[in-house]
């Protein structure tokens, strides 16, 4: 199967998508080359008094190669300590999908920017409120100009 075919699949049908009520982590990254966005929540758990990711979520306003990267990547990372997923890079993240074309290569890094976003140490959402969607954070503040073309 060809890296293109992967991530058809992986769009058709994408893993943990969508915000995470009652995470104990959220992390958010943007992309300077396309302007993407992708924000990952995690939940933790103990493994035999090691801290390991339970499970992780993802949102994105981001293009599909993103999108397939961060739902191999949530896969990818359960069951790792957070030292061993921020050691993870975007091709690592990436890998299952196979060598990604250069000019697709930050969008690996997009889902890696997100995951060390939330790993090192963004603080959790208050108990009993869930952090805002990536939706509400790009609510704009103020008026904006929209120009038609
Ligand atoms: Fe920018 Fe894919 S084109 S994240």
């Amino acid at each position: 199967m060809t890296t293109e075919e992967r991530i058809d699949e992986a769009i058709r049908n994408p893993k943990n998508l969508g915000e995470m009520s009652g995470a104990d982590a959220v992390g958010t990254a943007g992309s300077g080359d396309c302007g993407d966005m992708l924000r990952m929540w995690i939940k933790f758990k103990d493994d035999g008094g090691r801290r390991v990711i339970d499970r992780a979520t993802f949102q994105s306003f981001g293009c599909q190669t993103a999108i397939a990267v961060a739902s191999m990547a949530t896969e990818l990372i359960k069951g790792k300590t957070p030292q061993e997923a921020l050691s993870m890079s975007g091709g690592e993240l990436s890998a299952p999908l196979g060598p990604l074309p250069p000019m697709k290569i930050h969008c690996a890094q997009l889902v890696e920017g997100a995951l060390k976003n939330a790993l090192n140490g963004s603080p959790a959402p208050a108990p009993g409120s869930s952090a805002p969607t990536l939706a509400d954070s790009l609510q704009p503040k103020g008026s904006v100009k929209i120009h038609f073309r």
